[in-house]
């Protein structure tokens, strides 16, 4: 894993490298009380484990995702102004409900940058060197910190319970082994820190259920493998048809 912040240079010439409720349809209009930004941040009991050990290797299919992601950073960004308001207004409402130390996981080329609250120590990781680099661009030009790791979401390598909020937007269905992922979050931030999650959930329908299961990650409702790996969500809803769902959740204190 490697990492840098922004905007200081890459080392050695390599990219250093809430409350319980279910709603529906909010999305543009009113934030769910769950988000709410004036909400305390709940406070580490003990922070700094040690890392996490790591090898150099990957899975061949967390490689060809890396591969996949090197390839479309270039055009990731053209389908920004097509995003839509729905989307737009979620990522504004799930990062101003960041506090303290923020991991953004799978940031991508940055998207959420300009929505963090300026007060939020901000981590961003992800697979992708191409990604990271047009992150790291995004985050030069507003002028915003923040440290880019280049890693895999999967095996992170920050110590256990070293984050406040732990943010993902549209990646978990990107990463083959969303479980695991998933029990990284869990791992990496302290208790009563908090989930704030929107993904792409799997088809249900027939017959987009056929193209469900030709994917190579299948989707899974990211708010059941939450609570599977230990997270107790306090919200969650659809959105843009049921095709997206959003999460809030926080590890137990
Ligand atoms: C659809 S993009 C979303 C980017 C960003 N979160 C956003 O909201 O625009 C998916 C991102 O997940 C990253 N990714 C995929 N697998 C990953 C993994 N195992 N670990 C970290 N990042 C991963 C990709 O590199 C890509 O940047």
């Amino acid at each position: 894993m490697h990492s840098s912040t922004n905007p200081t240079a890459s080392a050695g010439g390599r990219r250093p490298t809430g409350p319980p409720a279910v709603r529906s349809g909010t999305a543009g209009k009113t934030p769910p009380a769950a988000l709410d930004p004036a909400a305390p941040p709940q406070q580490s009991r003990d922070a700094g484990a040690p890392a996490r050990p790591s090898g150099d290797d990957m899975d061949p299919r967390t490689e060809r995702a890396r591969n996949l992601w090197n390839r479309r950073a270039a055009r990731y960004d053209l389908s920004e102004a097509l995003e839509g308001p729905v989307l737009r207004r979620t990522r504004e409402i799930l990062c101003a409900g960041a506090r303290g130390r923020t991991l953004e996981v799978a940031i991508g080329t940055g998207r959420n940058l300009r929505h963090y609250p300026p007060q939020v120590e901000l981590t961003g990781i992800d697979l992708s060197p191409e990604m990271l680099d047009r992150a790291r661009e995004r985050a030069d030009g507003l002028g915003r910190p923040v440290r880019l790791v280049e890693g895999d979401a999967q095996r992170m390598e920050f110590p256990d319970r070293s984050f406040e909020t732990v943010v993902s937007t549209l990646s978990l269905c990107a990463v083959p082994d969303q479980r695991r992922a998933l029990e990284e979050m869990y791992r990496v931030l302290v208790p009563g820190g908090r989930l704030l999650l929107v993904d792409h959930v799997e088809y249900t329908r027939f017959p987009a259920t056929l193209l469900e299961r030709r994917r190579e990650h299948p989707r899974r409702l990211p708010r059941e493998v939450a609570s599977e790996v230990g997270f107790e969500v306090g919200h969650h809803d659809r959105l843009l048809l049921g095709l997206v769902e959003r999460v809030v959740a926080h590890r137990p204190t």
